[in-house]
């Protein structure tokens, strides 16, 4: 009998480990033979620890497991109380279009047998009998656009770090996965992380690089382990044909996120933003051209070689071509990861599938793009979700996260934890940004607390067209989004007049 218990750090916080020290106890008490496989999530959070045992039908699920269920884990699989059915039948797994996700939950992670069983290594291998120029050309025909939230096209960038002569290119990785609410990274380093390899691998010969790095925030100990576990394998087994591959740990600045301030910070220095240009893509690393990718964005890449750019370019809307992994956290039932085709609507992602508030009061609020985006409210719902339609709503899809908020929430709180969360993070290389958070922050304190002066509101205002306008980098220049959003939509949070309800 194989039995599934993931070793996802989600997993892990919920007792992971000594649950599976008790499924093994327990099997060797009842003579069942028993192997356990680490995996990987699958994604549904509320279901962790999800232990999965392979049957003729499939495999069945149980969650979220205690110790004190274990005991009946190996009677009547349908009868146990914690039974969940085939897990590809759960309704949140399969209402998805698993893509880049397709393998998370599924193999061994370490396993890089698994991983060439279900599909991987096949991109790789097109890859090794393209020309640079066909594998940049494949990249850009499928649609691919930056998933860290700018939505760069991907092929475009590789070409243009293709395309500069140096005798040293770089691949670097942002694995810096600092939004609120966003654990897509994490769940490939943990789940599949030779898919991320692999994806480099490509990269590098797309572009001419033979060295890279993966930046990952030191909150990750567990993906870090992993990781690096499984770069230990893959390199011992020439999957990386001579491309040197490392993993390093930031420390802990939101603003090393930006991708300038990421190769600071990977050179040894104080993390701080570079002005552009000169982009990345021509002077980066060291000086040298660069392609700074999101962690989504490498993963993805795999997929598009091995089915081809039309395959993936069939899924999406409009210039948002392919899926995203959408993740949904805050105060939502059925909290996790969506990977979905582009064009799925705001309101279905927050009520069809995440099922609404875990507190069951009405949703008042859905922040979308990390710490920096904009707030919508529930009139906003029909949005599709799609670089180009948040886009002109004044919001960001970013890198992916959705959190939800009850009636509970106080907006101008809300807003008043922007101004602070940039003031915290700010580099301090522009004014704008390093004094006009602080001063947001301070002017929407008295309004908070009863004490607005005339002209407060406008104040804010003017502060927030200033940072948006005069900084450097999305640090400043994206604050505004949250604060603004929280204004317009919920001014009577602000001392306004309600909104008539739509
Ligand atoms: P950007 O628009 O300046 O650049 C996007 C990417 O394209 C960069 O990698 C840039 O170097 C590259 N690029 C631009 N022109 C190019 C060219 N001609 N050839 C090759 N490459 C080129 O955006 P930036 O400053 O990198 O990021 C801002 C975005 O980050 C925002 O739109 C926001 O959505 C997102 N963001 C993400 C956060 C996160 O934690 N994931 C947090 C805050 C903002
Ligand atoms: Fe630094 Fe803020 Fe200016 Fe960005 S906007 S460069 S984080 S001070």
């Amino acid at each position: 009998m194989r039995i599934f218990v993931p070793r996802d750090a989600a997993a892990l916080a919920l007792g992971a480990d000594k649950l599976t020290a008790a499924i093994a106890a327990e099997a060797a008490r009842q003579g069942v033979e028993a192997t356990i496989i680490r995996n990987g999530s699958r994604g549904m959070f509320w279901l962790e620890p999800l232990v999965e045992i392979e049957t003729p039908e499939g495999r069945v699920g149980f969650g979220p497991m205690t110790l004190a269920d274990v005991p009946g884990l190996f009677a009547d699989l349908p009868a146990h109380p914690k039974a969940l059915g085939l897990v590809e039948a759960i309704p949140f797994l399969a209402r998805q279009q698993r893509l880049t996700f397709a393998r998370c939950g599924v193999i061994d992670p370490l396993s890089l047998n698994d991983y060439r069983a279900h599909g991987g290594l096949a991109g790789l291998e097109r890859a090794r009998g393209m020309t640079a120029e066909a594998i940049c050309a494949e990249v850009t025909k499928s649609g691919l656009r930056g998933r860290g939230g700018a939505g760069f096209p991907t092929g475009v960038k590789w070409e243009t770090v293709r395309k500069a002569e140096a005798a040293q290119k770089y691949i670097v990785c942002n694995a810096d996965e600092g939004d609120s609410g966003t654990f897509a990274d994490r769940l490939i380093m943990e789940a599949d992380p030779f898919l991320l390899i692999e994806g480099i691998a490509i990269a590098g010969r797309a572009v001419g690089a033979s060295r890279g790095y993966v930046y990952c925030r030191s909150e990750y100990p567990n993906a870090i382990k992993i990781f690096n576990e499984a770069l230990r394998i893959a390199t011992t087994a020439g999957m990386l044909e001579g491309f040197a591959l490392e993993l390093r740990v930031g420390a802990g600045a939101y603003v090393c996120g930006e991708e300038t301030s990421l190769l600071e910070s990977l050179e040894g220095k104080r993390g701080m933003v570079r002005a552009k240009p000169p982009i990345p893509a021509l002077h980066g690393l060291f000086g040298q051209p660069t392609v700074v990718n999101n962690l989504i964005s490498l993963a993805t890449i795999p997929y598009i070689l091995a089915e081809g750019a039309e395959a993936y370019a069939a899924f999406g809307m409009g210039r948002s071509r392919g899926t995203m992994p959408v993740q949904l956290a805050g105060n939502i039932k059925h909290g996790g990861l969506f990977e979905v085709a582009f064009g799925i609507t705001l309101g279905e992602l927050v009520n069809d599938i995440g099922g609404g508030t875990t507190t069951g009061r009405p949703v008042r609020a859905v922040q979308a793009g990390g710490p920096l985006g904009a707030y919508f409210a529930p009139s906003q719902f029909d949005t599709p979700y799609d670089y180009e339609a948040f886009a002109a709503c004044k919001g960001l899809i970013g890198h992916g996260g959705l959190v939800v908020f009850d009636d509970t929430a106080n907006m101008a709180k809300m807003a008043r934890f922007a101004m602070e969360f940039c003031a915290h993070e700010s580099c301090g290389k522009c004014t704008p940004c390093r004094i006009g958070a602080v001063r947001g922050a301070e002017v929407l304190d008295r309004m908070v607390a009863g004490h607005a002066r005339p002209g407060d509101l406008d104040l804010v205002k003017d502060l927030c067209e200033t940072m948006k306008f005069g900084s450097l980098c999305a640090l400043g220049g994206f604050t505004p989004y949250p604060v603004m959003s929280a204004i317009e939509h919920f001014p009577e949070d602000f001392g306004g007049a309600p909104l008539p309800l739509a």
